[in-house]
Parts: structure tokens; sequence; C-alpha cells
């Protein structure tokens, strides 16, 4: 069973900007994609059609085997949470809890399960204390985290995410990686979009490489060793690669790459 699958999908905003050219491609549910290209590559646009908050101008898209489409938005949106690039994009009630209410509300959850799902959520990304306080008065980290308690509380099936990364401090970073693996962990899917390619390799099963809206290459996350494909694409090797470059190994995060260091040289003196 896929995700997702989207065959031939071009997309040309009003204004005659072509941002996707023809894309197909799939993710297997349970899989953890991440969606790499550099800016303008067509990332956002791609996520924003899993939603159907845009509609393809040419192509197909279906979800959990559901084409996405007039008749389907409602199941779609309940399957589906995206959380934006932006997060200005996505709070706008007078207080984080009530934010975090409006999706499960929307889903027609009683007043009980509307809140269980709130504290649980706020919770899960560490801002309960932050429940009451205006969305617009959080720092962006802050914010990052209340708009993705607002799509968990949906408890989608897929979870689309566009550059959650970017403007968090590393702790910030690891506690979202680390929540992340509790959602996989449940069976769920989930597709990252970011440019941060060290990120990717750590993380992701899959890897799909987007450049000018077209599709690069996807499939195993093992295709991001392959630098002249992300050169092309306008990215880099992950760092880990490179600084393992003439050993022949390839480890996918820090700490592997620690225990190669201490068989092959050995501990440190002292
Ligand atoms: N609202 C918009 N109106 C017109 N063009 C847009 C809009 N949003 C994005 N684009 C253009 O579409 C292309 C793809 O953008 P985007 O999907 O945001 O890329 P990415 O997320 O990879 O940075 C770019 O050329 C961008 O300038
Ligand atoms: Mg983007």
């Amino acid at each position: 069973m896929n995700a997702f699958e989207i065959f031939d999908l071009c997309y040309t905003y009003p204004d005659g900007t072509p941002a996707l050219r023809g894309l197909s491609l799939q993710a297997p549910a349970g899989s953890r994609t991440a969606l790499l290209g550099a800016n303008g590559s067509g990332k956002s646009t791609l996520l924003l059609h899993l939603n159907g908050l845009l509609a393809a101008g040419r192509g197909s898209i279906r979800v959990f085997g559901r084409a996405v489409g007039p008749d389907s938005l409602r199941e779609i949106r309940r399957r589906v949470g995206l959380v934006f690039q932006n997060p200005d994009d996505q709070l706008f009630s007078t207080s984080v809890a009530e934010d975090v209410a409006f999706g499960p509300r929307n889903l027609g959850l009683n007043a009980g399960e509307v809140r269980r799902r709130v504290r649980w959520a706020l919770d899960t990304v560490g801002i309960a204390a932050l429940a009451q306080r205006p969305p617009h008065h959080l720092s962006l980290g802050q914010k990052k985290r209340a708009a993705i308690a607002g799509v968990l509380a949906m408890e989608p099936d897929l979870l689309v995410l566009d550059e959650p990364t970017a403007g968090l401090d590393p702790p910030g970073v690891r506690q979202l990686m680390e929540l992340l693996a509790v959602f996989h962990a449940q069976g769920r899917t989930i597709v990252l979009a970011t440019h941060d390619v060290d990120l990717a390799y750590t993380w992701a099963d899959r890897a799909v490489v987007l450049a000018d809206g077209r599709l690069a290459a996807a499939g195993p996350a093992a295709l991001l060793e392959d630098e002249e494909l992300l050169r092309a694409a306008g990215l880099e090797l992950p760092v880990l690669l490179k600084v393992f470059r003439d050993t022949g190994v390839k480890p996918r995060d820090a700490g592997s790459a620690n225990a190669w260091i201490r068989r092959h040289c050995g501990r440190r003196p002292g």
C-alpha cells in the first residue's frame, strides 16, 4: 500500500510561474521520506497538493488509494496533516490551546475528546505551559511547535512537514526528530521537506530530489551518496560522507562514524 501516489503532476501559479513540471512519484505507507531540493525547486508546492490545498493543474494524486479532489477533501484532510513552512500561515487563534483545538473540533469530535487531544499534543511537543498564550507572541521555535501540535492533534496517518527544522535551535531539532520517531513507530507515514542533506541522510529511509520542478531522483536514502546527482540539484554531499570519502565506509549518523573511528584508530591515549 502506498501512502500517496503522484502521477504526472504539473502546477503553474496564477501569475504564470511554473512550479511543477510533470512529477511522478510514490511513498510506501510507513515510510520516512525526505523531499530535497534547492530553494524554489518546488518542494512546498508539491506538499500543498498532498492535502488538496492546491489543485493539480495536470496529472493526479492519490492518498491511501483515494483520488484527491473536491469529493474527497474532507477525508483527505482528516488523514493528511500538513505543517506549513511558516507557522504564521497556520496559527490564527487567540491562544495556543484554541489553535490546537481547531482541527479536532472540525473533525466533529466531542468536547472531552478535543480536550484530551489538545493536552496530549501540547505535552508531546513540550509547550503545555504556553497553552493560554497568544500564538503571535511566541518565538519562532515555539510557534513551530504549536503548529506541529495542531496537526498532531488530528492524529493524521500521513504527516507532511515543510522545512520543520528551519529556525529551530539544536535542542529543538533533536526534540522534533525524537517526536517524529515516536510518530513513525506508531506506523504512520512521514514526508519532510528540507534542504538539509545531513538531516535527510540520517533520518530518512527514502529520498526524493527535486530540481526546477522536476524529479531528479527518488528511491532509498542511499541515493544521497551520489555527489553528482546532488550537485546537479544544487545540493551538497552529506558531510559525514565527505569526511569518510576515502575510507569506502558510509556512516549514516555520528554514532556509527564514531564506532568506526574507535575500531580503526583506537581510543585516544590518556
Ligand atoms: N504564491 C506563489 N506565486 C507565484 N510563484 C510562486 C508562489 N509560490 C512559489 N512560487 C514559485 O514556484 C516555484 C517553486 O516554489 P516552492 O514550491 O516554494 O519551492 P521550494 O519550497 O522548493 O523552495 C519557485 O519558482 C517559486 O518562486
Ligand atoms: Mg518551500
